[in-house]
């Protein structure tokens, strides 16, 4: 009797020592692994990277980048006045390295942005007398530009932003009046689409644009987007940027736009998440809206550290985001934050410049935050 109680109790312990032991190997895991490991039956979460992380191959963002995130997008570096400034000049050093990085860390690559109104050299719509172009220089500058973009990472960058922002802020229910569109016509958009398809045929192509939860746009783009799939256009996906406040937009508005485009068949991507924290510029300036918000320091109220009650609603309003998401994991595809730490975002100085913000899920020092922590446990 007594032997088999000795057993017993070896049997037993032995079997607790297993059990602790797979629960240190998943804990260690998931401390050696990040976010997209946490998040990979869901969707890839990744990360916009900087021209200067590149060029500067800054050790510790880079590290916590292959760490953390499963996808990198170039924030800057792809983008037309970066990567050809000028018709006959191509500066390919800082998107070389950023897609050998994805390459040599298994990264899903993410081109940004080959189609879009701004940051482009407004050489590009003009003759040498300064004088607008006509549609067919500027179709075949068009073409020039992304069968050359495209064509030098065939097979090597996965997805691209085809064609940012080209609906018209005024309304929100018709195209953007812009040098494309003002040139072009509409047909802008799905010539650039076809152009990206011939340069990579493999390639996801997809088109991305802030305020996707609009209606008014949602139901715009969605009567696009049926004409586009009904004459074969070579869409492939939508991306909402998802530069979010901490109470806007409601979810409500988020899903109903996750549901419109989905309907459609098309995949959608969550391309450029952040959170800004800080008091909505316009708030403070009334009624008069300029183009510039003038810096106040009532628009920079934390310059040094954001207050614990901040860091808990930025947690909850991620927390919340998140859930969405994978309520719908089935037809969101990835889930970027615009940016690695709070250091590198665009947030600190647009729409006021010279501001301290606290968008996303790693401070300056790249510690993770609140946020980060709260994520992970979703999936804990
Ligand atoms: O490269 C120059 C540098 O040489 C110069 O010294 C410096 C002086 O200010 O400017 C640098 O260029 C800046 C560029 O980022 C690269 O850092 C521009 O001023 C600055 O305006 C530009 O901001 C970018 C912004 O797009 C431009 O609209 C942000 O980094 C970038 O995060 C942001 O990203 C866009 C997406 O591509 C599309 N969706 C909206 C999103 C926010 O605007």
């Amino acid at each position: 009797m007594k032997l088999d109680r000795r057993n017993f109790l070896i049997a037993a312990s032995t079997a607790t020592m297993a059990t602790r032991i797979k629960a240190e190997v998943i804990k260690e895991s998931i401390q050696k692994h990040g976010l997209a490991d946490a998040f990979v039956g869901d969707y890839h979460v990744g990360a916009a990277v900087s021209t200067d992380t590149i060029l500067s191959e800054d050790k510790p963002t880079l590290k916590l980048l292959e760490r953390e995130f499963s996808s990198i997008t170039a924030e800057n570096c792809q983008k037309w006045e970066e990567v050809h400034p000028s018709e006959d000049s191509w500066n390919w050093s800082a998107s070389d390295k950023f897609v050998d990085f994805g390459e040599q860390n298994n990264k899903h690559i993410l081109g940004h942005a080959l189609v879009w109104h701004s940051q482009i050299p407004s050489s590009v719509f003009q003759d040498k007398a300064g004088d607008t172009v006509s549609a067919s220089v500027l179709r075949r500058r068009m073409e020039n530009h992304i069968g050359t973009l495209v064509g030098r990472y065939k097979g090597r960058v996965h997805t691209w932003d085809v064609v940012n922002e080209a609906v018209s802020d005024d309304g929100y229910d018709d195209w953007r009046p812009s040098a494309w569109f003002q040139i072009l016509g509409n047909r802008y958009m799905e010539e650039a689409f076809n152009l990206a398809r011939q340069a990579d045929p493999n390639a996801e192509l997809l088109y991305n644009d802030y305020n996707m939860h609009y209606p008014q746009k949602r139901e715009f783009l969605v009567g696009v987007f049926k004409d586009y799939l009904d004459r074969g256009v070579p869409l492939d996906g939508v991306g909402f940027q998802a530069h979010y406040m901490l109470d806007d937009p409601e979810l409500e508005q988020i899903e109903k736009s996750i549901d419109a485009y989905s309907a459609l068949g098309l995949p959608i991507h969550i391309t450029e998440l952040d959170v800004d924290v800080l008091p909505k510029a316009f708030e403070y300036m009334g009624a008069e809206i300029s183009t510039n918000f003038e810096y106040s320091d009532k628009l920079n109220p934390y310059p040094t550290e954001l207050p614990d009650i901040l860091q808990e609603k930025l947690a909850s309003r991620y927390e919340k985001l998140f859930g969405l998401f994978s309520k719908h994991q089935d037809r969101i595809k990835r889930v970027t934050l615009w940016g690695v730490s709070d250091a590198d975002s665009w947030k600190n100085n647009w729409p006021v410049r010279g501001r301290t913000n606290y968008p996303l899920l790693f401070d300056r020092q790249l510690n993770p935050k609140l946020a980060y922590t709260r994520l992970m446990n979703l999936k804990r």
